[in-house]
């Protein structure tokens, strides 16, 4: 395995932005700050959020209701200065993104506009590694229209002996049949990147609506959803997006549904800015996807999203993917080494174009969550683990280092006998 010296050499030649970053302290191990891979899971605060946050905040203090005109940021149409830097990041237009709401509850915000079962079209595809949210909502939105789940949902599984999907076994699936493909961009657990535009274009041309979860692709990869003719989609910002717990979720429409006959659910928010203090009975959505949102958004929680999307904007996501390829291509390699003679195998794909920022490992007869805290404790290398039998290390480009590559293989291999 590469030593020590030559992840510092790599540093020093490729440094990220981690300065812009607290990285937490470790609990073990030799190191005083973690070498932190999670990431895909939870992101690392930027060091911006907390000022802006509490200057967010002050306004409130002092300036009270008069804050939503008058703070520096003012709160009326604080949510607009979050349009342009999200859809940015997924190659969206401003009109077609909206920050608002969690993950979940915009998968099924998103569903009650596009799916719309018949007796004879009424299925929707999802892969069989699904978060286990997404697997509720369709299971729960198949049921709310009158049908059996177990019949309604088409599970995508491997081929045996493999980890992951292919695509063309994708486009297999989508029979007539079906009314909705939901896909995530990249599975949460194997760290596969779909390939978004064929299969929705796929999923098009079988006459089904395609949406896609973008939770683990948002900031890891770059996208271009708007190009790629997807019809909807929604992400979370607190992986790779690093706005922090439960942050605010965000929701791409395609320009095509934009202003027409689709159904929604409204509230006061999904009327025109122009006219929302008019009071009217009558709700007049805008042609954008803000006619997806319900309520007035929460100013605190999207002041994270804010200072957090300013830093992609800065970096940019196609520089950021160029250094996530050669982090996660170092990452692999020194993994490479450590799996031999160990009950070790990485089930993520081993094609960089078929992957973001994620290496899974699958552990076998070692127990994962175990293994996770020793990593944590004894390495001061934090990893998480999925039930039953996988580790997942994500390299972020943000923040991550090549030492951190090096402390987590070197840690793995001194964990797990050979
Ligand atoms: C792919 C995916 N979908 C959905 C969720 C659930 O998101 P939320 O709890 O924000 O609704 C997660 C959470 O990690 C996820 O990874």
């Amino acid at each position: 395995m590469s030593d020590e010296t030559d992840a510092l050499e790599l540093d020093a030649a490729d440094p990220g932005h981690r300065d812009l970053f607290d990285v937490p302290p470790a609990q073990g191990g030799h190191y005083p700050e973690v070498a932190y891979f999670a990431g895909n899971s939870l992101g690392l605060r930027p060091k911006a959020t907390r000022t802006e946050l509490l200057e967010d905040l002050d306004a409130w203090a002092t300036l009270g209701v008069e804050g939503h005109l008058d703070a520096d940021r003012p709160w009326l149409p604080y949510h607009e200065f979050l349009t342009g830097p999200a859809a940015r990041l997924v190659g969206a237009m401003p009109s077609e993104t909206v920050v608002m709401n969690s993950l979940t509850v915009n998968l099924h915000l998103l569903m009650v506009s596009f799916y719309r079962p018949t007796r004879s079209r009424h299925r929707i595809v999802i892969e069989d590694s699904a978060f286990p949210s997404d697997s509720y909502a369709v299971r729960s939105q198949a049921r709310f229209h009158g049908y059996d789940p177990e019949d309604a949902i088409i599970r995508l599984r491997p081929r045996p002996g493999e980890d992951a999907l292919r695509t063309a076994d994708v486009v297999e699936q989508l029979g007539g049949d079906v009314a909705l493909v939901l896909l995530g961009g990249v599975n949460y657990l194997t760290g596969e990147l779909m390939d978004i535009s064929t299969i929705t274009q796929a999923g098009h041309a079988a006459g089904a609506v395609v949406g896609w979860d973008l939770a683990h692709a948002a900031g890891n990869v770059p996208l271009k959803v708007h190009d790629w003719g997807v019809d909807f989609a929604a992400w979370c910002s607190y992986k790779y997006l690093n706005s922090g717990p439960g942050a605010l979720a965000a929701a791409f429409v395609h320009e095509r549904h934009l202003g027409g006959e689709l159904p929604r659910f409204e509230g006061w928010w999904s009327t025109e800015a122009a006219t929302r203090f008019e009071m009217t009975p009558e709700c007049r959505p805008p042609a954008t996807a803000d006619a997806w949102q319900v309520s007035n958004p929460p100013i605190f929680s999207m002041s994270p999203v804010r200072t957090s999307l300013e830093i992609f904007d800065k970096v940019g996501i196609a520089v950021l993917r160029e250094r996530s390829l050669r982090l996660t291509a170092y990452l692999e390699k020194l993994l490479a080494d450590v799996v031999v003679g160990r009950p070790l195998h990485v089930i993520t794909p081993s094609d960089p174009a078929r992957r973001g920022a994620q290496l899974s490992v699958r552990v076998g007869s070692v127990k994962a969550g175990e293994l996770a805290r020793r990593l944590r404790f004894e390495y001061g290398v934090i990893a998480d683990s999925r039930e039953p039998d996988v580790l997942r290390l994500a390299p972020v480009p943000l923040y991550s280092t090549y030492h951190d590559c090096w402390r987590a293989a070197t840690a793995l291999a001194e964990a797990v006998p050979a």
